[in-house]
């Protein structure tokens, strides 16, 4: 749906003020930042993690105590989809030396390590191999790779810096130090970045970076490494056997405690079968899809914290889970893209954000949590400058036709041409007309425990990519998400593969901590309640209800 009527009018307004704006920045003029000592109070007063009464504590489980979103509780508080007596553990379907559970960026990334260090793997999927947040990343991946003006170094005080300074020091040690073999990794495969004439790459700032170390290919960066690390899967089906629309629903602990497999959910046949395995590398993504606090979402429609639940059942501790991060810019307008990702990169373009007068508020390269926090308080009651939209919501503007005025003609479709392509569709010109946009629900900052090598406290269950906490600690900055799935992809691939060459053989497998869980959450009062979530149910018109099933589904295969 092209802007309407009252939207065209009020479009004016950014018109008005855009050629002032584009010569201040030609000038080096940039808007004034919020102030640093006033940060805490916006995001005291705006960020939804700090609104009083969304926060519950876990009851059960390994965290018990732990203050984490309601909606993260309700899932992490749930029995079993299946009757563990119900499962014959002595039919096992599948077998290999390493399970990866996700077919994101961590996974496939993990999958070709694994198997580059000796092991035979089994990549299970929820839905095919690629459906996941990775192919939909867009601005870019971090990577201190221009050596004479960045370093890891920078990098680093960067990430601790975004992060409010609790990260977990050595997963940004490593995530920064091994991006920049990262890159060459990718590019060695055939990934095809952004480039200049002479082979540079193309770099650019992200919000909170101190130098442009972004890089990227257009905006689908997410898309091109998805691309590169599944093809190179496909390259080597006689050790990675990628099996497709088979979620795990249970992971499988030997009589000694270490993790061997998984039960798998058959979506097509509703049958449950079981992959038994040296080692499991949980890659299953993030949280997206649980809307928290009613947010739209940037997220896959697979995004629904499986991987969260399982782990916490068989016994690993959540990480940094009380903090989510909300995407500044995701449209507001068509009704149709609400919640889809604006990358970043407009704004590290150029683009300014502005209010309903045509008036900046903000800094455009604010980190994620401060910008839209300062977003959501400007379309707040107490400011009552955001846009209003067809549907009756609020938001702001994010003027791209600067990026033209700024860097040439041609630019916007040149360096976006996802997103040109889609809202041509709609019939809005980004080269010409600014984008309406709303903070989105984008990512879960946290996750569960595990080491720099990706190593959780239980013996051979290892984590990588979103599903990692305490690498980017209460806020992620652009650009490491994609980084963070490489990299710990990587690691998690190696290591594992590593740990399997000392492994003598497993007890046998069995699914009592899922029993034991079981009976913690009906200790709890509890009721009524399974997990994991699988696919977010939206016919249902009960929010908390629709995304759950409180049905034991399926049969043994
Ligand atoms: O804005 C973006 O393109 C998103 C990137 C990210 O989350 O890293």
């Amino acid at each position: 749906m092209p802007y309407t009527p009252e939207l065209k009018n009020l479009i004016k307004k950014v018109e008005e003020t855009r050629p002032a704006r584009v010569e201040r920045k030609k000038k080096g003029e940039e808007f004034t930042g919020i102030p640093v000592d006033k940060r805490q109070d916006i995001l005291k007063k705006y960020h939804p993690d700090f609104i009083a009464g969304t926060r519950k504590e876990l009851k059960v489980g390994a965290s018990k105590g732990y203050a984490i979103a309601q909606e993260y509780a309700y899932i992490l508080e749930t029995k079993s989809r299946v009757d563990p007596d119900k499962i014959d553990l002595s039919k096992v379907a599948m077998e290999t030396d390493v399970l990866v559970i996700g077919g994101g960026g961590a996974g496939n990334s993990a999958a070709l390590l694994a198997r580059e260090n000796g092991a035979k793997v089994i990549l299970a999927t929820k839905l095919r191999n690629g459906d996941a947040n990775t192919m939909m990343a867009e601005g870019g991946i971090q990577g201190a790779s221009k050596t004479w003006k960045d370093s890891p170094y920078y990098h680093y005080l960067d990430v601790l810096g975004g992060g409010h300074f609790v990260n977990d020091p050595e997963l940004v040690y490593t995530l920064v130090t091994e991006a920049p073999k990262a890159l060459q990794w990718l590019e060695k495969l055939g990934m095809i970045f952004s480039k200049y004439p002479d082979g540079k790459l193309h770099s650019m700032h992200g919000g909170g970076t101190s130098r442009k170390r972004m890089h990227y290919a257009g905006d689908i960066t997410g898309a091109e490494i998805m691309r590169t690390v599944r093809d190179e899967v496909r390259n080597h089906p006689e050790d990675i056997k990628v099996v497709e629309f088979s979620p795990a629903v249970e992971l499988l602990l030997d009589d000694s405690g270490r993790c061997v497999g998984a039960v798998m959910y058959n979506l097509e046949t509703e049958e449950y079968f079981i992959i038994k395995a040296k080692a499991v590398i949980m890659a299953t993504g993030g949280t997206g899809r649980l809307h928290i606090q009613d947010f739209m979402t940037t997220n896959h429609y697979g995004a629904t914290g499986d991987g969260l639940v399982m782990s916490y059942r068989a016994g690993v501790p959540v990480c940094f889970l009380h903090t989510v991060q909300y995407h500044p810019t995701g449209a507001v307008f068509p009704e149709q893209a609400e919640g889809l990702l604006i990358t970043e990169k407009v704004r590290g373009a150029g683009a300014n954000i502005v209010n309903v007068h045509g008036e900046q508020f903000v800094f455009e390269r604010e980190p994620r949590d401060v910008e839209a926090s300062a977003i959501i308080r400007e379309c707040s009651k107490d400011r009552n400058n955001g846009v209003p939209t067809p549907t009756g919501k609020f938001g702001v503007w994010l003027d791209a036709p600067m990026i033209d005025m700024l860097s040439g003609e041609g630019t916007v479709a040149r360096e976006f041409p996802g997103k040109s392509i889609l809202f041509r569709r709609y019939g809005i010109n980004i080269s010409k007309e600014p984008m309406l946009i709303y903070p989105t629900l984008h990512y879960q900052n946290g996750g569960m425990e595990a080491n720099n090598k990706g190593e959780t406290k239980v013996p051979g269950l290892y984590m990588a990519g979103e599903v990692l906490g305490g690498i980017h600690g209460q806020n992620r900055l652009m650009g490491n998400s994609l980084l963070d799935v490489t990299v710990f992809g990587r690691i998690a691939g190696i290591n594992a593969a590593e740990y399997i060459k000392g492994f003598a053989g497993n007890g046998n497998l069995s699914l009592d901590h899922v029993k034991k869980f079981n009976k913690e959450v009906e200790g709890a009062g509890i009721k009524d309640k399974v997990g994991p979530m699988l696919l977010p149910d939206y016919s249902n018109p009960d929010v908390r209800k629709r995304q759950l099933t409180t049905e034991y589904l399926g049969t043994m295969r």
